[in-house]
């Protein structure tokens, strides 16, 4: 057997005080510690305030996304951010034949990393990534899957951190389908000692796996983290974030979801729960009048436009660490 030599196979157990994330994949919040994902937010921040900064932070760096699935912020932010950066990005559409239908995953992952620096999939099984990262040499990254969506929770971790001054005021809570994005941010949140409350109708919790994954690094990490069916379980709570009930993929379930979520509406009696002046996130895209009401999503304590434009910087940040070692 062959010993792995790209840096993404080193031992990443290095001291804390270390940062070296060269060759990393992001596939999973999970994945990662507290200070490595601290210092992709810096980096995240000090791009944001100065862009210049990063103006040739990718040069000569290649990558490619292969999306299954529909997305306006996640192609953008990512193919004008490395833009923005000196890199160049390539969008090959996978709607039509999933990754692994015209030739293996195996062969897929061999061939690009002869070509470009970094992976970044959109796909509907969790495994596709999982399969991509475990094949290339180089790294991948998650751009959503049916399980997970770190890059999303990435910008989220920087909106609150905004918004709050630093992660030690927030409390946010999740509101709705114990989806991906859900997944995303009880994981990032357990490892940066967020506190979040969870609140979903019974039957539509997040998954028991992910449920249990994030309850050991909440406990790794002393953070709370409670699950309810409750819509009482925000008050006290300073962020309220919601997603679409029906996910890309399960269209089928829509009207059967619909009924059953309609409690669980962020509207301004919900809000009003809440802890006062508390801000609205959603990842987008929305469906006004289903899980949030116009009057919620367009008040000036809403900050899905800022959720959005952060995806760009903290995945700037993320690809200037794994591909060039940091600013
Ligand atoms: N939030 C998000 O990932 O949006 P897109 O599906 O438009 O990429
Ligand atoms: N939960 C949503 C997120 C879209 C960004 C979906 O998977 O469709």
């Amino acid at each position: 057997m062959s010993i792995p030599t790209h840096p993404k196979h080193r031992d990443h157990h290095m001291p804390a005080t270390t940062i070296n994330l060269l060759g990393r994949d992001m596939l999973s919040l999970a994945d990662w510690k507290r200070h490595e994902i601290a210092a992709i937010l810096d980096t995240a921040c000090a791009i944001k305030a100065d862009p210049a900064s990063a103006a040739s932070a990718l040069a000569g760096r290649g990558a490619v996304l292969l999306f299954e699935k529909a997305s306006l912020r996640t192609r953008v932010s990512f193919e004008i951010g490395i833009a923005k950066c000196g890199g160049h990005a390539m969008y090959f559409d996978h709607a039509e034949n999933r990754i692994g239908q015209r030739e293996s995953i195996k062969d897929y992952a061999r061939n690009l990393e002869r070509w470009v620096e970094v992976i970044i999939a959109r796909t509907y099984l969790h495994d596709t990534v999982t399969e991509l990262a475990e094949y290339a040499a180089i790294p991948v990254i998650n751009a959503l899957t049916d399980l997970d969506h770190p890059c999303q929770a990435l910008a989220d971790l920087l909106t609150l951190r905004e918004q709050f001054g630093d992660l030690s005021g927030a409390r946010p809570a999740f509101i709705g389908d114990g989806n991906n994005v859900c997944h995303a941010l009880m994981l990032g949140c357990a490892v940066m000692g967020v506190p979040l409350t969870v609140i979903t109708p019974r039957g539509f919790e997040p998954r028991y796996g992910v449920v249990q994954q994030a309850h050991a690094l909440a406990a790794e990490h002393g953070t709370a983290l409670t699950l309810s069916n409750d819509i009482g379980a925000i008050a006290g709570c300073n962020a309220v974030y919601t997603d679409t009930w029906v996910s890309m993929g399960q269209a089928d379930e829509a009207g059967k979801r619909l009924a059953v979520f309609q409690p669980y509406q962020v509207n301004p009696a919900l809000m009003a729960i809440a802890e006062p002046g508390a801000i609205f996130m959603h990842c987008l895209p929305a469906k006004r009048g289903v899980e949030v009401t116009d009057a919620v999503i367009d008040a000036q304590t809403s900050v899905v436009y800022d959720q959005a434009e952060n995806r760009m910087h903290a995945q700037n940040a993320l690809l200037i660490h794994i591909l060039s070692g940091g600013l």
